[in-house]
Parts: structure tokens; C-alpha cells; sequence
């Protein structure tokens, strides 16, 4: 039997096995990976993308998704993460999970017998990271070589995104305010695939020649205690306009992971703008989530 892989972060594969899951996300209808066959998706915290995407992936591979709130099976409160791990095995091919604390889906990953997917914690978000280079991919033919600088809060978002963007060969670059810096050992991580990482204070310098911009919210879901604090240390020099804009590539593109706050981490001038490629992203989550399902599950 071959073991049972999970994906809790991008470098769970490695950047072979990152380019196959790209290949696989472009053809919509080679596989049938889960014909006859379920998903539970287990969400604690709101979703419109992943839920979505994740949902229309596996309708494209022939299964039968089943979201359920966190709420509803009450994870270590009414029954502990490894149970209902094991419950749902019973009746899915695969689980996906939102979780507030990593730790949780890195638990409930160690007892199931399917493949245990991330879809996001506060740690990480691969599935939004196979999107994300997967349209660079789409943007620029190659993603080696590109320069892909995210300005604003080392988060979630930017670890998947500097991790799988080390795997493809691109260089990261994040501009963060003191006190808010990108953890070294995340740096080192990404340094550990060959490419070049960097962290800055200065936004400008992120940005110069950089083919790809991007920003996400500065106060990430269950950090709402912290928003004030967030506001003061990032509002000042922290917003992508459309000066910064101006101080990458000319070809460049505008990357969010949404939802956004329009007039906080970007305007809506560059949010809505004609580098923007927001929709295409958001859109390309399904191709990228049927291609890591497909991968997963051993197809075609
Ligand atoms: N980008 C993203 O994960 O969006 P949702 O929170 O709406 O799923
Ligand atoms: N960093 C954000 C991403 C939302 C998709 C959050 O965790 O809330």
C-alpha cells in the first residue's frame, strides 16, 4: 500500500512534485480521482474561496464534497481532533480542514488513514500558494527567475507563499515593519530550497524590479484583539499604491489572496487596477486544489 500523504504546507511536497501538481491544476477533466467517493471540508473559521474551490475540485474529479462547520462536530470540545478524524475517514476518500491552531490539523494528519489537507491555519495556507504560483506561471510562461516581493504582515499567507515560491525557483522578497518581522527560521526554510529570500523594513526596496506585488490583510482571522496595535505599526508606509506600483517591473502584477480591505493594506486604485490579476488568483484556487487532489489521490 502506498503511505497516505498530507499536505499541511507546501514543502510537503517537494518542487518536482510541486511542478506535477501544477500541471495537473491546467487540465480540467483528466481525472476522476474521487468518482463515487467523498471529502469532508471542516471549517472553523469563515471561507468563500477555499470553501468553493474546494467544493467545484472535487465535483470535477467525480466526488461529493461535505462542508461542515466547526461548530457542528465541536473539535476537541464535543469529541477530540482524532476522532473526528477518524469518523470522518470512515466515509471520505480525503479531509481538508480550517483550523484556527496548526497544531490541530497536524493532529488530526497524524491518525488519518486519508489524506489530511490544510486549508488554512494560522500558520500556513498552500492551497492559496498553489494558486498564487500558478498564476505567475500563467503571467510571466516561467516562475524561475521571477522576483516576488509581498509587503505587509509576515502571516499565514506570506510563509506558504515565500515557501513555494523558494520550491518554483522565484525569489521572495517581504517588507514588514519592526516588531512584525518575517521569523528567521521561515527564512531559512525557504534559503533551504536554493532560492534567494530576504526580509526588509523598507517597502520601496521590496518592490524595486519585482515582477510580482503582493499584500494581505494586516489583521488575520483570530488576531482581531491585536487590530489597533496592527493598524499603528503598519498604516504609515505599508499600502501598496500605485506609487509603490510604479517601483517594480513594468510588466508587474498585483497579487491579494482576498478577502481585501480596500484603502488599508492596498487601494482600490491597484486592487481594481489594470496590473491586478485578483480574479484570475481567486479563480485559479479550483485549478490548483483539483490539481493537488488528483496528485494526492494517485491519478489520473
Ligand atoms: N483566500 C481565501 O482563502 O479566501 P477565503 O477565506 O474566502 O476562503
Ligand atoms: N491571512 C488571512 C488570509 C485569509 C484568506 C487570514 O488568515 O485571515
Amino acid at each position: 500500500m502506498k503511505p497516505v500523504r498530507h499536505l499541511l504546507e507546501v514543502d510537503d511536497l517537494n518542487s518536482g512534485e510541486l511542478g506535477q501538481v501544477l500541471e495537473l491544476s491546467a487540465y480540467p477533466a483528466l481525472s476522476r480521482a474521487l468518482e463515487g467517493q467523498g471529502m469532508a471540508l471542516l471549517f472553523e473559521k469563515p471561507s468563500a474561496r477555499t470553501r468553493h474551490s474546494m467544493e467545484m475540485a472535487v465535483v470535477q474529479l467525480g466526488g461529493h464534497p461535505v462542508s461542515i462547520a466547526g461548530a457542528e462536530v465541536g473539535i476537541d470540545e464535543r469529541e477530540s481532533a482524532e476522532d473526528i478524524t477518524r469518523t470522518l475517514a470512515c466515509y471520505h476518500a480525503a479531509i481538508g480542514a480550517r483550523v484556527f491552531d496548526h497544531a490541530v490539523v497536524e493532529r488530526m494528519a497524524a491518525v488519518s488513514p486519508v489524506p489530511v489537507v490544510n486549508m488554512l491555519s494560522d500558520q500556513a495556507h498552500p492551497l492559496q500558494a498553489m494558486a498564487d504560483i500558478l498564476t505567475v506561471k500563467q503571467a510571466f510562461g516561467e516562475i524561475s527567475g521571477c522576483r516576488i516581493a509581498y509587503v505587509g504582515d509576515p502571516n499565514n499567507v506570506s510563509r506558504s507563499l515565500g515557501i513555494a515560491a523558494g520550491l518554483a525557483g522565484a525569489e521572495f522578497v517581504i517588507a514588514s515593519p519592526a516588531g512584525y518581522r518575517f521569523d528567521e527560521a521561515d527564512l531559512n526554510r525557504i534559503a533551504n530550497s536554493g532560492a534567494a529570500a530576504q526580509v526588509v523594513d523598507d517597502p520601496v526596496r521590496a518592490v524595486d524590479g519585482a515582477h510580482v506585488v503582493y499584500t494581505d490583510v494586516w489583521v488575520s482571522m483570530g488576531q482581531e484583539a491585536e487590530a489597533s496595535e496592527k493598524m499603528d505599526a503598519f498604516s504609515d508606509r505599508y499600502t501598496v499604491d500605485e506609487q509603490l506600483m510604479g517601483r517594480a517591473a513594468p510588466d508587474a502584477i498585483f497579487l491579494h489572496c482576498l478577502p481585501a480591505r480596500p484603502g488599508l493594506e492596498v487601494t482600490p486604485e491597484v486592487l481594481y487596477g489594470p496590473q491586478s490579476r485578483i480574479w484570475q488568483q481567486a479563480e485559479n484556487r479550483m485549478h490548483a486544489a483539483r490539481g493537488l487532489l488528483a496528485f494526492l489521490l494517485g491519478a489520473p
